[in-house]
């Protein structure tokens, strides 16, 4: 039985980078071994184990096959005689696929190492192809090593192109599709992700209302100020989808099953974002404002009022920043209520949520009337 550290260990340490999560191949082994040396299976699908001290996962080396489409139908096949270099050949990118020994010897069958020094990420083999996830992961490795160099190379985004035009990420389930979403979001150049998604056609089947320009650079400048404001999750998809139309991008946004805090503050600043527009800096319609202020419900929730400022001041162009104070002050008045200070002055209970509601709501309208006066 042999032992290797494998994958984004691997790479991250070539790189200099600290390395988070470690993974480990066995060779050699069988379940029942594992069993018996004291580790516990991780569900059924894999063989993959849990070490009984440090819990992290070990693998034995398997081969996989795909059948049926999406993320669904992989056969796999682990036994003792499957060796190192043919668990490697399943992987997705030649810089994932190195594995370390015990005594600390590298092996590298698919040249990670020069495609690492060459900022390359490159598709191992063929079997890229039977998962369409790896299209979205390889554009998160794009967003996540953009700063020091990396992209997709040419011969890797010709395969997506060719698995997209197949139709292969319509198969791809809504939950998987989120899960990298959401991590790409906070990748160190999140706009990346989206720009390789958007170079080999998945995002024209799983965002197609971001892909047209002058649309998508301007989503791309949204979130590319959201993330140098290390903006939240939802605050970064909001910003992203802040310049789609309230209906569509709504919709979209349930489709990814995007978390509902997520689509929550996308609509809000899909919503505000046209009629901030519209707004004269100097006159501002505090009436109309009031009345979407409050159909919002955002008197009830002052940090989603301020986080929505927040997004748009993402959204908007630096010329229509102006027109966006009206709303600042009236999001800066809602969040300073006391309710300590209430609470001294006789207000409880429901009487007291009450009182909060009050004097946040003449608070924004003060707020309001003093911008357009
Ligand atoms: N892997 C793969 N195809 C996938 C998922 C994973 O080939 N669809 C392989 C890669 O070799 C990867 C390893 O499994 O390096 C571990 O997967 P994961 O932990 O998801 O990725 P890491 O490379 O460790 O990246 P991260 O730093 O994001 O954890």
């Amino acid at each position: 039985m042999q032992t290797y550290l494998v994958g984004g260990a691997v790479r991250d340490e070539l790189l200099g980078l600290t390395v988070k999560d470690r993974d480990w191949v066995v060779v050699g082994a069988t379940p029942k071994q594992m069993l018996a040396l004291g580790f516990t299976q991780v569900g059924s699908d894999f063989p993959v184990f849990l070490h009984p001290k440090t819990r992290e996962e070990y693998a034995l080396a398997r081969t996989e096959r795909k059948q049926g489409h999406g993320y669904h139908g992989f056969s796999v096949y682990s036994a003792p005689d499957v060796t190192l270099e043919e668990d490697l050949l399943r992987r997705d990118l030649t810089i994932n696929a190195m594995a370390r020994s015990e005594d600390g010897e590298l092996t590298d069958p698919f040249n990670g190492m020069r495609d690492l020094e060459a900022r390359q990420l490159r598709h191992v083999s063929d079997a890229f192809k039977e998962d369409p996830l790896r299209i979205l992961r390889t554009a998160r490795f794009a967003a996540r090593f953009q700063p020091l160099g990396f992209s997709v190379c040419s011969e890797t985004m010709a395969l997506m192109r060719d698995m997209v035009a197949a139709g292969e990420v319509g198969h791809l389930v809504p939950e998987r599709v989120w899960q990298e979403i959401q991590r790409a979001l906070h990748e160190q150049s999140p706009t990346t992700f989206f720009q390789v998604l958007r170079d080999c056609g998945a995002l024209d089947v799983l965002i197609p209302e971001l892909s047209p320009e002058p649309r998508f650079r301007a989503a791309l400048s949204a979130l590319r100020l959201a993330h140098a404001g290390k903006a939240t999750t939802p605050e970064r998809f909001a910003a992203l989808f802040s310049t789609l139309d309230e209906p569509c991008g709504t919709k979209r946004a349930k489709a990814l099953k995007a978390p509902n805090d997520c689509q929550n503050l996308a609509r809000l600043a899909m919503a505000f974002k046209p009629i901030i527009q519209q707004l004269d800096p100097t006159q501002p319609d505090a009436k109309t404002l009031l009345e979407l202020l409050e159909k919002a419900d955002l008197w009830r929730r002052p940090e989603r009022f301020s986080q929505l400022v927040l997004v748009l001041e993402c959204a908007l162009e630096a010329t229509d920043q102006q027109r966006l104070k009206p709303l600042e002050k009236a999001a800066d008045a809602a969040s300073g209520i006391d309710p300590q200070a209430l609470m001294k002055r006789g207000f409880a209970g429901k009487e007291l949520g009450e009182a909060i509601r009050a004097e946040r709501l003449a608070r924004i309208k003060q707020a309001l009337c003093r911008s357009s006066s």
